[in-house]
């Protein structure tokens, strides 16, 4: 007769070789820099109550021999709380040129390193989406081929089935959406972390399409400076995932290659304070009160386009309130003369603000949040 606990033993070892009998992360044998190269992650398949590194194999460049090995973070609990916590994704640098995420995401598992033998389910990290911007150090992925084209890679999510001849940015996207996050099965809420693009300045704000529920407690925890209420965009991770019925915000940091180390404080304040909420890092204080007494909630996205080529010269900064009719941007030609004054067509809060002179005709020079009654806004909008 077996003894009780010889029994649970054995029945412990049982339903781990079982486990992994059908765990299919898919190991390439790659090493890099001592980290495991995978094509395809099982959550069964990660160490429990620890942080592990991974490179997911991404797509390749041409030649044939440099494959995108994008970094990934798993911060798994452990084994006992596996099944029942939440799993929280934490993505940067779709954007190449939007830098601040970058280093939310680092310092957010520095700290789950420490966390992760308590964690009450998992958190993926993904520091750097678009590894190609990076290495040329600006938002869009670029491909060689006719010449050579640059593509937003956060408009084309889930991406294409690389088996099926996607190019590499839209194979890129589908590793990602299905080999890492696992088409939704592996994320129950995700972040998706940006700046504002190149040339233009801006606060710590967000967008949420607070027609999904929890999108709207989610962007309230952040206490943004600016919340904008958002339909999203097609083929953004935000929208991929808010249509797969997954809550996300896409949460924006100051501007483009600057660090600004009181966002990235505010952005890890506030995913500690989410990681409570979704009890995968709980605390003993109850649900936390969202102080928004600072955050500017508005409908209304709207651009402030130059009518001509020049030089811009702004006339109001970043979370400035402007009347109806208030001149925002000078613009003058190579002469100096003045081609044109910029004015916001409403009252309202400076969202953008250019701090790159060098205009073209068209270029968006500012932009200003407001609300509005039209029912074509009801679930906001951006023009
Ligand atoms: C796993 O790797 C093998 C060999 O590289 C490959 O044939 C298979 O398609 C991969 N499976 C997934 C799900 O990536
Ligand atoms: C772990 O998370 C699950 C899912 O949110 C929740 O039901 C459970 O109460 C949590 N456990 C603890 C100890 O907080
Ligand atoms: C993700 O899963 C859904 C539902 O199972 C399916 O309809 C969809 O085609 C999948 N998406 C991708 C990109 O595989
Ligand atoms: C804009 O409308 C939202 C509700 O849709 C409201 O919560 C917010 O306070 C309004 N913002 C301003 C600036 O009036
Ligand atoms: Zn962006």
């Amino acid at each position: 007769m077996l003894l009780a606990s010889s029994w649970r033993r054995i029945v412990t070892v049982t339903a781990a070789l079982l486990q992994t009998a059908k765990a299919v992360t898919n190991f390439t044998g790659d090493v890099l820099n001592g980290i495991p190269v995978i094509s395809y992650l099982d959550l069964n398949d990660v160490p429990p109550a620890a942080m592990t590194r991974y490179y997911l194999y991404g797509s390749e460049l041409n030649a044939g021999v440099i494959p995108l090995h994008i970094p990934i973070f798993v911060a798994r609990g452990p084994a006992d709380t596996f099944e029942s916590g939440k799993k929280l994704s934490i993505s940067a640098a779709v954007h190449g040129d939007e830098l601040n995420g970058v280093r939310v995401v680092q310092r957010v598992f520095e700290e789950l390193e420490t966390k992760a033998a308590s964690l009450n389910g998992t958190v993926i990290g993904i520091p750097t989406i678009n590894l190609p911007g990076i290495y040329l150090n600006q938002r869009n992925f670029f491909t060689s081929s006719s010449s050579g084209f640059l593509t937003n890679v956060n408009r084309i999510f889930p991406g294409e089935d690389p088996l099926e001849g996607a190019s590499a940015p839209d194979s890129l996207a589908y590793n990602i959406w299905n080999h890492v996050w696992g088409n939704t099965s592996n994320v129950d809420v995700a972040l998706d972390l940006h700046t504002m693009s190149t040339g233009s300045d801006a606060p710590l704000w967000c967008y949420a399409d607070v027609r999904l529920p929890y999108v709207e407690r989610l962007a309230k925890l952040l206490e943004p400076d600016i919340l904008k209420i958002d339909e999203g965009e097609p083929g953004s991770i935000e929208t991929t995932f808010v249509d797969a019925e997954i809550p996300a915000i896409t949460v924006e940091i100051g501007a483009a290659k600057q660090w600004r180390t009181d966002y990235q404080d505010r952005v890890v304040t506030f995913i500690e304070r989410l990681l409570d909420d979704l009890r995968i890092a709980p605390s003993d204080s109850g649900p936390y009160e969202p102080d928004l007494s600072d955050t500017w909630t508005a409908m209304v996205y709207h651009n402030l386009p130059a009518l001509h080529g020049g030089f811009a010269e702004t006339l109001v900064k970043v979370l400035d309130d402007v009347v109806e009719g208030q001149e925002v941007a000078i613009i003058r030609n190579a002469w100096g003369d003045v081609l044109e004054v910029v004015k916001s067509p409403k009252a309202g809060k400076m969202l953008r603000v250019a701090t790159d002179p060098a205009t073209e005709p068209g270029r968006s020079v500012a932009a200003v949040t407001y609300n509005t009654t039209d029912p074509d806004c009801a679930a906001g909008c951006i023009i």
